[in-house]
């Protein structure tokens, strides 16, 4: 098998007031990316009266009763994300109260992709003035066109989207962020079926990295999902040259899973971090990465 093993230290775990210094550490110990997971939550919702066409701003962390302009209509709302149940089921629960009532639902202003908030443009480019290492960047965004640009000039060598928020505008994607210099790469979710990416591996102008998810995106230090690993056989079978990346409860114990799957770029966040020696973690990763090609 030609594809490299690629160790990609997520930064999530690292210590964030110390970020360049961690880098630095991770490269020292072995790694050859540095994973960085940008993440954004909701701003507020908008929902509109069916009678009057009043307009109400939800800011998140909202919860109450609505009353319109013309009194006539009111109906009980609330803002997911402050309750802290942030999955889509719960986004559509929130959706159908309000269409129950006689609100209508016009949309968040802002969607969140996951219940988290960590880095962006800003702290990659002041990263980057620290390092050349490759930075891997996972967007676990609902907008991911907005990014290309800033993290582009922000010195991102990696940009990986999710295809559950791209299925209108890949093709697009992948263009932009090759045309500033970053690597594409499309993420799935654990319960988004595999064949949803194969058009971006086939097209023409093509994605270079797949990301399975083997947890749901959001947090570090979540258990590893077995059953994500059908996807990554799929995907070896079909694609030999392909970079498969995995992300989520990566280490020691779950590595060989991956690697005798045929996953060769390993995203491990809390195992390396809150490892005594990390660069032992990086090491053991690595090497079953090789040994599975070479018994493959
Ligand atoms: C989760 C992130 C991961 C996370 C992995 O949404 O995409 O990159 O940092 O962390 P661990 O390895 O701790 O599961
Ligand atoms: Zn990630």
């Amino acid at each position: 098998m030609g594809v490299k093993a690629k160790i990609a230290p997520s930064m999530l775990s690292s210590d964030f007031a110390n970020l360049a210094s961690e880098a630095h550490r991770m490269v020292e110990f072995g790694a050859d990316w540095l994973h960085m997971d940008i993440m954004v939550r909701p701003l507020s919702s908008k929902i509109r009266c069916r009678n009057c066409s009043f307009n109400f701003t939800l800011q998140f962390g909202w919860v109450g009763f609505l009353l319109c302009s013309c009194s006539n209509f009111y109906g009980f709302a609330f803002s997911c994300v402050g309750l802290g149940n942030t999955d889509d089921s719960v986004l559509l629960a929130q959706y159908e109260l309000i269409k129950l009532s006689v609100f209508i639902f016009d949309g968040l202003l802002a969607v969140h992709f996951v219940p988290n908030l960590t880095i962006g443009a800003p702290v990659i480019e002041s990263l980057r003035k620290h390092t050349k290492a490759y930075l891997d960047c996972h967007l676990m965004v609902t907008n991911p066109l907005d990014y290309v640009e800033p993290l582009g000039k922000a010195g991102a060598s990696g940009f990986t989207f999710h295809v559950e928020v791209s299925k209108e505008n890949w093709q697009e994607l992948v263009q932009r962020i090759k045309s500033k210099g970053m690597k594409p790469g499309v993420a799935v979710k654990p319960g988004t079926p595999v064949e949803e990416v194969y058009p971006l591996i086939d097209s023409e102008n093509p994605v270079e990295m797949v990301l399975v998810m083997t947890v749901e995106p959001g947090f570090g230090g979540q258990k590893f999902m077995p059953n994500t690993m059908d996807k990554v056989r799929t995907l070896r079978k079909k694609y030999p040259e392909l970079d498969i990346e995995v992300d989520g409860g990566l280490g020691p114990s779950t590595i060989e899973m991956a690697a005798s799957a045929g996953a060769n770029c390993i995203v491990a966040g809390s195992s390396v971090f809150g490892a005594a020696e990390p660069a032992q973690v990086i090491s053991l990763l690595r090497n079953s990465v090789e040994e599975a090609q070479r018994n493959s």
